[in-house]
């Protein structure tokens, strides 16, 4: 009995040779050579063929190989009773942060503006920083470390989420309550889940309500973006620019007017890779836990979608 680790076309060794040192005992068997359907319990999934779960009769736990879920949940086959869980590990955490960090610096220092002045030997001393009041849609283990973070080098910061949270040391929103955080914030950081409620939750109207000239950082997933909003956004000034991460189509086509429009910034899905060394030991915790019938680590709630 064991573990399938499917992930279409990713070198997914260093995950196998992790298992295999944390407890040889356990069968891992790879996409697309799975022979013993019988013999999977759990499996490691990131962008699996949909449909694929049907074939192991004895599955009993679904992992996601990273921090989001929504590439399983979309998945309309997957048995509604298995539990699914996400990595949540202090690696991936300091990897996002440190990313989110550098695009809110970038901008609160015009580090862009600075290479441009390089480049055409301009030496322009004129407003060197611009003052900023960062905005995290999303406050849960990735914004809130995020948030720690920013307080800590005394950055003005503000959360967003769909609930009510008590007791932070921080302004918070929720809900109805987005106009309130968008008139505080220059700076927004998206950090939310992908579910039904968050899908094109950046869109012309959000962009409108926005603190004119605001700076918008995407790290979430490409489908929180309204994309053609984006550029009319920055075209008509209500955004001054944005660092995105995450695309509706990843890799971005050679097409996409995201390579070639002034004041984007892009980087491709790389704020934060899961370190297979870092995360492995959580799943095979998980996979002893199954075993043993014991509460899992890093479960996620599908009805709410992380
Ligand atoms: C990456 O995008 C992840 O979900 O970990």
């Amino acid at each position: 009995m064991g573990i399938a680790i499917i992930s279409p076309g990713r070198d997914v060794s260093k995950w196998k040779d992790n298992f295999q040192r944390l407890d040889a005992s356990i069968k891992i068997q790879v996409y697309p050579d799975i022979i013993d359907n019988d013999d999977v319990e759990a499996v490691l999934l990131w962008q699996h063929p949909k449909g694929i779960l049907r074939q192991f009769p004895n599955l009993k736990l679904i992992c996601s190989m990273g921090a989001g879920v929504d590439h399983i949940l979309s998945d309309r086959e997957i048995p509604a009773h298995i539990p699914i869980v996400r990595i949540v590990d202090e690696k991936l955490t300091f990897s996002m942060t440190n990313y989110t960090l550098m695009g809110i610096l970038n901008f609160h220092r015009q580090i862009v503006r600075y290479q441009e002045n390089q480049k055409q030997q301009i030496w322009d001393m004129t407003n060197p920083e611009i003052e900023i009041h960062v905005g995290l849609l999303g406050v849960g283990a990735l914004g809130g470390d995020v948030v720690k973070k920013l307080r800590f080098m005394d950055i003005a910061v503000s959360g967003y989420g769909n609930k009510p949270k008590t007791d932070l040391p921080y302004p918070y929103y929720y809900g109805d309550q987005l106009q309130k955080f968008l008139d505080q914030v220059n700076v927004i950081v998206c950090m939310l889940p992908l579910t039904k409620d968050t899908e094109n939750f950046l869109n012309i109207d959000f962009f409108k309500s926005c603190t004119k000239g605001s700076y918008l950082i995407n790290v979430a997933r490409g489908k929180h973006l309204v994309e053609e909003d984006l550029l009319i956004a920055i075209e008509k000034g209500y955004l001054s620019g944005a660092l995105l991460d995450v695309f509706r189509q990843e890799p971005l086509p050679k097409e996409h007017p995201f390579w070639h429009t002034k004041g984007i910034m892009i980087t491709p899905h790389i704020a934060s890779v899961t370190n297979p060394d870092a995360a492995a030991p959580q799943i095979i915790e998980n996979y002893h836990r199954l075993k043993k019938r014991q509460p899992l680590i890093n479960s996620i709630d599908p009805n709410l979608g992380y």
